[in-house]
């Protein structure tokens, strides 16, 4: 197969940007040149000379000698800017940006059929796990049950530094940011926003669905305390982020985003850190692990690398699922087990459990385990943030009159 030589015009010199460049200078073999970079801080020190770079987008987009775009910017909507003209202008694409390809997700597939170029953004889920390729590949005719994993580095290296060293949300926190694995935004982050985004990317292509990530629950880690970790701890668990999503029945599946209780047996307990973990349970390839690092420059840049490499021999996302349209319900009408801490009746209340199997009420906290809808989690969504209260699932199997 012949490999066009690419002419790159990049636009970001973060964490990601840096990454990339570091990665694409150490790969002898790859020919591609990168010809300008656009960035926004005109005031800010640069590591290389400054006339590789431009703070206006069209050198970039107006230069008939770029014939590929890397939009690798912390700011969703501007990228979303960025990619759909170079994308209307005949330039083929690679992003990180999980946001923007979750939130524009039906129109960036149907604007690479439009303009005949291609989309690729493996970087943005999972950063250096293949698992967009794999879904789009092997996963082609399996029936695929589910797919659940860590997604997020930022909150498993929280989950890790709190569980392992016994230090508070807000120092972990600063550690991740000072590594370079949390967003800009860090709520994005610890408040589930990025795994829903990753999550929703994962279900096109193992699904053929592109949900809006408003209609799915999403929950985080900002409202831990050391009690859960008490608890976890007590129990043998670890707490991870846990993004999920499976069948319900032949043509509808299920999704949500919440911390889990994983026990020493599983894939996912030796997860730690910034590293991101996915399972996926098929007919007949069974269980399926994926591991390795999901956030950091490097790492993520070697899934740029990567998306850039197949891009050179004219790879494109098929959207396979998508096109079979086997799947083509959403439920939220889905029973979970999950673990409740609160303080007051009153906010325990608004959860209508419809099975309790463990109470426990101390002098500091209590807590119910039982079983909830996740419809009414849903509805809960807003107001959950001002509760003092902290949810995880146990990840017991319910039985779901519907599920298969
Ligand atoms: N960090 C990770 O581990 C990771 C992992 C997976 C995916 N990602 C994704 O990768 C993308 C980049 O993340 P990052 O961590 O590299 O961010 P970052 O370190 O904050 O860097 C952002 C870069 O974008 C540039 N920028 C912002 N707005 C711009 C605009 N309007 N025009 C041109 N340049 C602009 C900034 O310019 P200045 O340099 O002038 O400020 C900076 O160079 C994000 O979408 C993120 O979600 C990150």
């Amino acid at each position: 197969m012949t490999r066009e030589k690419l002419q790159i015009g990049l636009f970001g010199y973060g964490c990601v940007g840096q990454g990339l460049h570091d990665v694409l200078n150490s790969s002898k073999g790859f020919k591609a040149d990168i010809v300008r970079i656009c960035v926004k801080d005109r005031t800010k020190k640069r590591r290389i000379p400054m006339s590789n770079f431009t703070f206006e987008k069209n050198d970039i987009l107006n230069d008939p000698s770029i014939n590929l775009v890397v939009e690798l910017i912390d700011d969703a909507e501007e990228a979303f800017s960025i990619v759909s003209t170079a994308m209307r202008g005949g330039k083929n694409v690679v992003t990180a940006n999980k946001m923007m390809v979750a939130k524009h997700f039906k129109e960036l597939v149907d604007m690479q059929a439009k303009y005949k170029v291609s989309l690729l953004y493996e970087a943005s889920a999972g950063a250096s796990i293949p698992i967009i390729r794999n879904l789009e590949e092997y996963y082609d005719n399996e029936l695929l049950y589910s797919l659940r994993g860590i997604l997020n580095g930022t909150t498993n290296y929280i989950l890790t530094k709190m569980h392992n060293e016994g230090i508070p949300y807000e120092e972990a926190l600063k550690e991740a940011q000072l590594k370079g694995f949390a967003e800009s935004d860090p709520t994005l982050d610890v408040e589930g926003w990025d795994a829903k985004y990753k999550l929703c990317i994962i279900t096109g292509h193992a699904y053929g669905l592109f949900l809006n990530p408003d209609e799915v629950f999403h929950y985080g880690i900002s409202g831990i305390s050391k009690f859960d970790i008490q608890y976890a701890k007590e129990k043998g668990f670890k707490i991870k982020l846990v993004p999920y999503v499976g069948k319900t029945n032949v043509n509808t599946i299920t999704s949500f985003v919440l911390p889990r209780f994983i026990s020493p047996d599983k894939y996912l307990y030796n997860v730690d850190n910034e590293y991101n973990g996915v399972i996926t349970e098929a007919a007949f390839a069974d269980k399926q692990f994926f591991c390795g690092k999901g956030a950091g420059g490097h790492a993520t840049g070697s899934a740029v690398l990567s998306d850039i490499s197949a891009n050179s021999y004219g790879y494109r996302y098929e959207y396979k699922k998508y096109q079979q349209g086997t799947v083509s319900n959403y439920t939220r009408d889905h029973k979970l087990e999950i673990y409740l801490r609160y303080k007051n009746d009153e906010d325990r209340e608004l959860f209508g459990f419809e099975e309790v199997s463990e109470y426990f009420s101390g002098r500091f906290f209590k807590y119910v385990i039982g079983v909830v809808n996740l419809e009414r989690l849903f509805t809960l969504r807003e107001q959950l943030r001002d509760l003092d209260v902290f949810i995880v699932n146990t990840g017991r199997k319910v039985i779901n009159p519907q599920t298969i």
